[in-house]
């Protein structure tokens, strides 16, 4: 799984479109500073924030991909556990951050309030995840159809990925205290399409991002904990 996860995101347009996430955790949080990233898969963010000088610590459920992680980002203290449950204690971060695990997380309201807890006063939160949009809508349909269908390229069966527009986010992350809360959408060339579909798509990026948000792919997510 991890050979199979760095081949997507770590080559080719799969670093193309990696890095457009990655630019905007990067610009969200602090750098320098003591980071967590959950869900950290093999380490690609750890590794990024690393370049700004801080700490970076990982927690990712596979024990597979911390492996990995653990042989990218040799000196980081990377954990094998569950994001809605962590095993830290209070205030202990400057940052967190979460790219592309959000949706997958069985209860993400736990996620957040565990992720307040362990952030420092006046600490930020970054998440970037699959929006509420026209593709996400059908995934739970994609998902059903593979099944019926028994087709392998489909891979997993649908599992009930929570997807969110601006306002849901939003309002779920005040609700658990953040402020200066800010929503974007962003990423608009996907990873999993074809050269030429990827080229054309990343050359309108900019305009469908900044003039047509509600079609861009993934929805950007930070806020800060309350300084004391
Ligand atoms: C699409 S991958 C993203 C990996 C990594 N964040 C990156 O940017 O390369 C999603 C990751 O979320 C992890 N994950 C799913 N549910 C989780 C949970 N409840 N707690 C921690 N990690 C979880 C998966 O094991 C997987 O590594």
């Amino acid at each position: 799984m991890a050979d199979i996860y760095d081949r997507q995101y770590d080559d080719g347009r799969g670093r193309a479109y990696y890095s457009h996430l990655c630019d905007y955790i990067l610009g969200a949080v602090p750098p320098g500073g003591d980071l967590l990233d959950l869900g950290c898969g093999t380490g690609l963010f750890m590794r990024r924030y690393l370049g700004t000088g801080g700490t970076a610590s990982g927690l990712d459920i596979s024990r597979g991909m911390i492996i990995r992680a653990q042989s990218r980002c040799p000196g980081s203290m990377v954990t094998v556990g569950d994001a809605e449950k962590l095993p830290f204690r209070d205030e202990t971060f400057d940052a967190i951050t979460s790219v592309l695990a959000f949706s997958y997380l069985r209860d993400p309201e736990s996620m957040l309030r565990e992720s307040f807890r362990v952030l420092r006063p006046g600490g930020t939160i970054a998440i970037i995840t699959l929006g509420k949009n026209v593709m996400t809508a059908l995934v739970p349909v994609i998902y059903r159809v593979g099944e019926v269908l028994k087709i392998r390229r489909v891979g997993m069966a649908y599992f009930g990925e929570h997807y969110y527009d601006e306002e849901e986010i939003s309002e779920l992350f005040h609700r658990i205290g953040y402020v200066d809360v800010q929503v974007q959408r962003r990423s608009v060339a996907h990873v999993n399409t074809g050269d030429l579909v990827f080229d054309l798509t990343k050359k309108v990026e900019p305009i469908v991002e900044h003039r047509l948000p509600k079609l861009a792919y993934n929805i950007c997510v930070s806020g800060k904990k309350p300084e004391r």
